[in-house]
């Protein structure tokens, strides 16, 4: 029998086949914005109570991380009571290690209490990657899917974790095993946060700028060569660098993120930095930060490319230099030994499904894919890391 369409429609479709078969085909559009605001909280500022929608948005559910509650809370309520907000807010301690299916239920619970109507009132989220990937995580899944806010307060969250549509919890020993794709209403980047984050944590920060700069903008990385000692001295509140860095990373992220939202290829050039740092900062918890792991890859993955003639002696000393400028580590001793680093790729392939697909730098800015990385080359590289000077 010829199929025959019973109900075709722009964002859907129902075929009947055979006798008793039927099909039904449906995408989905997504769309979100990311937007670089002064002043978040200043009393004439309209984002939060748009919230990314038409209508201001009177009624809304928090999470804010605590220790953000603690700097800015006080602002924040005040923004609120000024505009006549009702606010549900909870105040939650995260960390890494309690980044977990528990902090997601308790968000969970705040969202049932406060009563949240299913499509209106996004909740909003304001802290550092841990919290928006735990509330990404939690409005996800509560009645299947609400819309939700970003408000990062964190460097990385600033130009990483608040940009895509990825959410996660780690689970099951490994960092982000459980998650989804689940993309916000809108991210508000507002930098004057960055100017309570410790030096350790906006050097950790970097560390996803210097990625990025390495393996897709010579113009990033030209700004940081230059500038990454004053950026961290002022804490990015400069009114010149600190727009066009940041300005430049996230469009970078969205560039490499917009036409492969849901990973369907898994050449993923923003996956430079995070072949081997994965597994290596998992077993070096909490030692190595996430963007200290990942700059410490950057360069190892560097002297692989310097190996097979894609960068020369010079660019890898240039990226040494800035790394030294951000304050960030050389050396570990687990960027020193070549099983754990064999051990830390064969995970990272399961991932790719089943090939290395390592991203490595073409010249400073540019990508290219490999898939023939040997052990040899595993060694030789983990050598040169006990020497990070040279
Ligand atoms: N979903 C994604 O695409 C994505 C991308 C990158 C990173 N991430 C996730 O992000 C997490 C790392 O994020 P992070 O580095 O922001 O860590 P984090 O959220 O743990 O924040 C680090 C510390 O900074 C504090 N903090 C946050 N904002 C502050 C401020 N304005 N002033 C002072 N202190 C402040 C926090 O309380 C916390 O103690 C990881 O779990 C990672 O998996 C997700």
């Amino acid at each position: 029998m010829n199929d025959r369409v019973i109900w075709p429609a722009s964002m859907g479709a129902l075929t009947r086949f055979e006798a008793h078969g039927w099909r039904v085909h449906a995408t989905q559009e997504v769309s979100y914005e990311v937007r670089q605001i002064d002043g978040i909280f200043s009393l004439d500022s309209p984002e939060l109570i748009a919230c990314g929608r038409a209508q201001p948005c009177l009624r809304q559910a928090i999470v804010i991380d605590a220790r953000v509650d603690q700097l800015y809370g006080e602002e924040m309520r005040a923004y609120y009571a000024h505009h006549g907000v009702e606010v549900s807010i909870l105040s939650l301690s995260v960390s890494e290690e309690t980044k977990d299916l528990d902090a997601a239920m308790t968000i969970a619970r705040h969202l049932e209490s406060a009563g949240v109507l299913r499509r209106s009132e996004p909740v909003v989220a304001i802290g550092g990657g841990v919290l928006l990937d735990l509330v990404g995580f939690a409005a996800g899944l509560y009645r299947r899917g609400i819309p939700y806010v970003k408000v990062p307060t964190n460097a990385m969250a600033l130009w990483d974790a608040a940009v895509g549509i990825k959410t996660a919890v780690n689970a099951l020993d490994r960092r982000n095993r459980l998650g989804s794709y689940h993309a916000p209403t809108v991210a508000l980047l507002d930098r004057s946060f960055l100017s309570t984050v410790e030096s350790r944590e906006l050097s950790n920060g970097m560390g996803e700028l210097l990625k990025l700069a390495v393996i897709k903008s010579p113009r990033l990385f030209d700004l940081l060569e230059r500038h990454s000692e004053m950026l961290l001295l002022t804490r990015f509140q400069d009114g010149i660098v600190a727009p066009e860095v940041i300005g430049l990373a996230v469009e970078g992220m969205l560039e490499e993120l917009a036409p492969n939202l849901w990973e369907l290829t898994l050449d993923r050039c923003v996956d430079f930095g995070h072949s081997f740092a994965p597994l290596v900062e998992m077993k070096a918890l909490p030692e190595l930060l996430h963007g200290e792991a990942v700059a410490l890859d950057v360069l190892f993955s560097c002297r692989l490319a310097r190996a097979r003639g894609l960068l020369a002696d010079q660019d890898v000393r240039r990226v040494v230099r800035v790394m030294k400028s951000m304050q960030l580590p050389l050396r570990h001793r687990f960027f020193e030994q070549p099983g754990l680093l064999q051990e830390a790729l064969a995970d990272t392939m399961r991932h790719r499904d089943g090939r290395q697909r390592l991203p490595l730098p073409d010249g400073i800015g540019a990508c290219r894919f490999v898939n023939d990385v040997d052990a040899d080359a595993i060694r030789i590289a983990a050598e040169e890391m006990a020497h990070a000077d040279a």
